[in-house]
Order: C-alpha cells, then sequence, then structure tokens
C-alpha cells in the first residue's frame, strides 16, 4: 500500500480503518496510536488489550526520540518461587488462571502517551472503540483464533459469556457484540485512567481476583507506573536504528546481531548456508546475553553500554568458527507454543513516526475476563524466569536478571524500531508479535532492506530464521530453504528444525515523499494510508 501523506499498518483492518480516520482527521500519530490502541481491544481480543501491557517508539518530525514503557509489573504479593511445585518443577499457573496476571500498564500507557504529545480529545480516541465493542461483524481469522483457545476460556464464566456461545466460538460473519467492555471503554474515555487504576473498574479487578485466588490489589493498580526511557540506539552501515531499552530485551539484543554482522564488508547471499551460519552465531551470542543480563532496569544493574559498543561486537565476532556451530550448552527445552501479540506502525502527515507493540503474552492471555468488565487479563508473569534456568514458553531460559520480585516488570522480547537512513530522514518503522522471534524477524527486514536490497515487501515476505542460544536449534521457517542450505548447515554441526512462523511485521518504509506500508502476508492485517 502506498500514500502520498501518511500510513497506519496494524494487525486488524478495522483497528487499520480507526487510525486511518484518525490521521484524516487532523489526529497525529501518537492521536492514531491510542486510538488504533484501544481499537485493537474490541477488534483483537487475542492481543489486543487494556489487561496488559506495551511499548511505544516515538519519534517526531523534528527528530526527538522516546521510548514508552507500559510494561505489566508484578504485584505486590508475588514471590520468586510461586509458579513452583513442591518438587520445585514449574506449573501451568503462570500461564492460564488469575495467578498469571501482571498489573496491566495499557490504560496508563495510552493516557501517558496522549498526554505528552497528543493533540485530539482523548474521547474522540476512544470514542471508536466504544463503538466496535458495542457490535461489529466478526471475520473467519478472529472466529477461528476464539476456536482455537476456546478450551481455556471455557474455564472462566465470564470469559465464555463474553467469546463463545454454547461453548464455541461465534461464527464468523455473526456481529460480535461486548457490552461490559464497551461500559469499560465509556468510562475510560469519561474519567481517564483513574477510573481503571483507583475507582469503579479497580474494584472489579480486585472482586475477580477474589474469585480465582489472584494477587493483584487496589494497592497494586494505584502504584502502577509508566516510564518514559531513553531508546536504544545503534548504527549500522551509516544507518541508524532505533529501538526498546529494557524492560524490553528487544533494542538491545537485536543491536548486539547488528552489531556483529556489520563487522563483515557484506553479507553472504540472501539464502545462502554462509549467511544462515553467520546470522545464527551472532543471534547465538546475543540471546546468551539477553538472557544472562537482561531484566527490569529498576531492579537489575546491566552493563548495556559494552554490550552495545562496537569493540563488544568485534569480541564476539572473533568467537565465530568460519566452518563450524559453536554449541550452546546443551538443555531439553519446549518448542514454543501458539501466542499472540499485536504491533502497529504509524506515520503522520507531518512525518511522526510511531511503533507500538502491545500484548496479554499467550492469546487471549490468561484466558481470565474481569467480570462485569469485559476485557481479558494478561498472562504476563511467564515472562519471568519461574525458575532460572528452566524453559518459559517461548522455550527461553534466562536467569538471576529476569526472576520475580514484586513490583518488578517481567523482561520482554518486543521491539518497536524506527530507522533513519543515512541522511538521518525516518527510513523504516516497524516491529511485530511473536515471543523472543520478533527480535530476530525485525532484524530480517531491516537487513533485508540494507544488505540484500530487497523492496519492503519482498523483505516482510522473505523466509525467517531463529536462533536464541537455547535450544540450540535454528528455527526456520517451513519451506523457505533450500535442502542443499539444510544439509550444509547441519554438516557444519546445527540441529535445525523447521516450523511455522508467528512474527507478524507491520512495516512503513519512506517512499520518495510519501509512504509504503505493508503488513505481514502471515497475518489478517493490512496498510491504509491518504
Ligand atoms: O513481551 C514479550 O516478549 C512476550 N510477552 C511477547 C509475546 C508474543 O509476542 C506472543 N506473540 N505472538
Amino acid at each position: 500500500m502506498t500514500a502520498p501523506h501518511a500510513m497506519v499498518t496494524t494487525g486488524h483492518p478495522l483497528a487499520t480503518e480507526v487510525g486511518r480516520k484518525i490521521l484524516a482527521q487532523g489526529g497525529n500519530a501518537i492521536d492514531a496510536a491510542v486510538a488504533v490502541g484501544f481499537a485493537l481491544t474490541a477488534v483483537l481480543p487475542a492481543a489486543g488489550n487494556i489487561g496488559g501491557g506495551g511499548f511505544i517508539l516515538y519519534r517526531d518530525s523534528g527528530g526527538g526520540v522516546n521510548a514508552l514503557d507500559y510494561r505489566e509489573m508484578a504485584p505486590g504479593g508475588a514471590s520468586r518461587n510461586m509458579y513452583l511445585d513442591a518438587n520445585g518443577n514449574p506449573t501451568d499457573a503462570s500461564l492460564t488462571g488469575h495467578l498469571a496476571a501482571g498489573v496491566p500498564g495499557s490504560v496508563a500507557g495510552m493516557y501517558e502517551a496522549w498526554k505528552k504529545y497528543g493533540h485530539l480529545p482523548w474521547k474522540t480516541l476512544v470514542a471508536p472503540a466504544i463503538a466496535l465493542a458495542e457490535g461489529h461483524v466478526l471475520d473467519e481469522d478472529r472466529s477461528r483464533e476464539i476456536a482455537g483457545d476456546a478450551d481455556r476460556l471455557e474455564r472462566f464464566p465470564a470469559s465464555r459469556a463474553q467469546f463463545l456461545v454454547a461453548g464455541a466460538a461465534p461464527a464468523a460473519g455473526t456481529t460480535f457484540r461486548q457490552p461490559d467492555l464497551a461500559r469499560t471503554l465509556t468510562l475510560i474515555a469519561d474519567s481517564g485512567p483513574d477510573v481503571f487504576y483507583k475507582g469503579r473498574i479497580a474494584d472489579l479487578i480486585v472482586a475477580e481476583m477474589r474469585r480465582g485466588h489472584g494477587l493483584i490489589t487496589k494497592a497494586d493498580l494505584a502504584a502502577y507506573r509508566t516510564f518514559w526511557r531513553t531508546p536504544v540506539r545503534v548504527s549500522y552501515r551509516g544507518y541508524t536504528v532505533y529501538s526498546m531499552p529494557p524492560a524490553s530485551s528487544g533494542g538491545v539484543t537485536m543491536g548486539e546481531i547488528l552489531n556483529v554482522l556489520e563487522g563483515y564488508d557484506s553479507l553472504p547471499p540472501f539464502g545462502s548456508a554462509a549467511l544462515m551460519h553467520l546470522e545464527a552465531e551472532a543471534m547465538r551470542r546475543a540471546f546468551e546475553d539477553r538472557n544472562h543480563w537482561l531484566g527490569d532496569p529498576d531492579f537489575v544493574q546491566m552493563p548495556l553500554e559494552r554490550l552495545l559498543s562496537k569493540s563488544y561486537a568485534a569480541t564476539l565476532r572473533a568467537q565465530i568458527d568460519p566452518q563450524r556451530a559453536t554449541p550452546t550448552p546443551p538443555f531439553d527445552a519446549a518448542a514454543p507454543g501458539g501466542n499472540h501479540t499485536t504491533h502497529y506502525s504509524i506515520v503522520d502527515a507531518a512525518g511522526n513516526a510511531v511503533a507500538v507493540t502491545t500484548t496479554l503474552n499467550d492469546s487471549y492471555g490468561s484466558a481470565v475476563t474481569v467480570t462485569g468488565a469485559g476485557f481479558l487479563l494478561n498472562d504476563e508473569m511467564d515472562d519471568f524466569a519461574a525458575a532460572p534456568g528452566r524453559p518459559n514458553l517461548y522455550g527461553l531460559v534466562q536467569g538471576e536478571a529476569n526472576a520475580i520480585a514484586p513490583g518488578k516488570r517481567m523482561l520482554s522480547a518486543m521491539t518497536p524500531t524506527i530507522v533513519l537512513d543515512p541522511q538521518g530522514k525516518l527510513f523504516l518503522v516497524l516491529g511485530a508479535p511473536g515471543g523472543p522471534r520478533i527480535i530476530t524477524a525485525v532484524f530480517h527486514v531491516i537487513t533485508n532492506v540494507i544488505d540484500h536490497h530487497m523492496t519492503l515487501a519482498q523483505a516482510v515476505e522473505a523466509p525467517r530464521l531463529h536462533h536464541q542460544a537455547l535450544p540450540d536449534t535454528i528455527s526456520l521457517e517451513r519451506g523457505g530453504w533450500a535442502p542443499v542450505v539444510l544439509d550444509s548447515v547441519r554438516a557444519m554441526g546445527y540441529g535445525v528444525s523447521e516450523g511455522g512462523y508467528h512474527a507478524l511485521v507491520m512495516a512503513i518504509e519512506r517512499d520518495g515523499t510519501g509512504w509504503i506500508g505493508v503488513a505481514d502476508p502471515r497475518s489478517g492485517g493490512n496498510a491504509a494510508g491518504y
């Protein structure tokens, strides 16, 4: 999709349309981001949310960049071993049910972004979501998604009532009505975040916690804070890459990968075993650092400057054996499960750019809907290392830096990113869902455009590979790679697994004086502009 003035790309066409309309009526990129954020709650309930959290990366047309962290926080009653059974083994309580929920950040995040940079009235930005919650036609993707999690949603009465009809997903083409959510959004439109963190909705969240033995209290909700943080900034072959700092690991991990690869004058051709080898080794080392060092900056000391330095990248590069895989110490890690998050990218007519990634973590989060309030709570607590040294939902093996503590933010992989061209002009705005594969998917699109000279559509569509140190395997997108390439990397000592790829990139690229928007063809999303 191309457009001369402004562009928006999201995971759902109805949310894209909300964003496009806000831009066309004079809203700026942050206005559109807030309106899209609320709209996604109504139309993409697997991931769009007011019961979860996320990150905004923002660049104004004058070149100022800023990053908003509205990640969930562990409740005050959380404790290090809360998800371990009597034998010290992780339970599934970090994934489904009331205990899985961190204190939600989304409503505070949307409000904070609007307060600092918004232009249109707050109510105008929430209004489209209210209308969508009152009723919209359910599409096939959404009906199928609900069916995929019907078993989990069925377990909680308010989820059953909101998402299922006689225990099954509503059929595509029917009108999907969420009256409780519409009421909650109306309260938020009228009263701002206080009603959510201190007022009527806070009471409903706490009542829900009592019903299901969860931990979130009124004090936890009142204590929730967003943070403006300094974005990670990495130079890559003359381009400037801005991305999310901790509490997300996205910017640092991707920055390390880019720094390692920048040391090669040019990269081997796309699709070759030689490129796969270099990328996998760079990714392995970046994820080893991620899993060891990174966590909530309020709780852990991180050597970020060193990790992101070109000299450190040279040390890592020197460890790469040109012929062989370097094994990560073996670990019997589970494969990443089904999941869902959502990313949207927006550029307005003035050239302000916003990249937002937001999530409930797993599809439909904890599967718990707040009774009477109509929204799902996240299961973000699983992003902590429930048992340091043991894999989580995404097979990530992480350490002490990401252990659970009261009030701490769980480490994320979300990677909202903005790239400037060598002249310092806005070039790319992008991000994706997909757990740890977010980091490598965003990396791939950037390198596909810069190193492999692909168009943005080709760069997003191209097959992807992922290595996260543990499990010590290259994960490949099924069908994307020639058998001879797989034979070559196996001969170099790699384990290889092929599978589906859940990282759905939503990207915008400068096109002369206008914009190109690309929604990942793996997704049901789209792009629109004017
Ligand atoms: O913050 C994170 O890294 C994860 N909770 C994101 C989960 C995710 O992307 C699932 N999506 N497909």
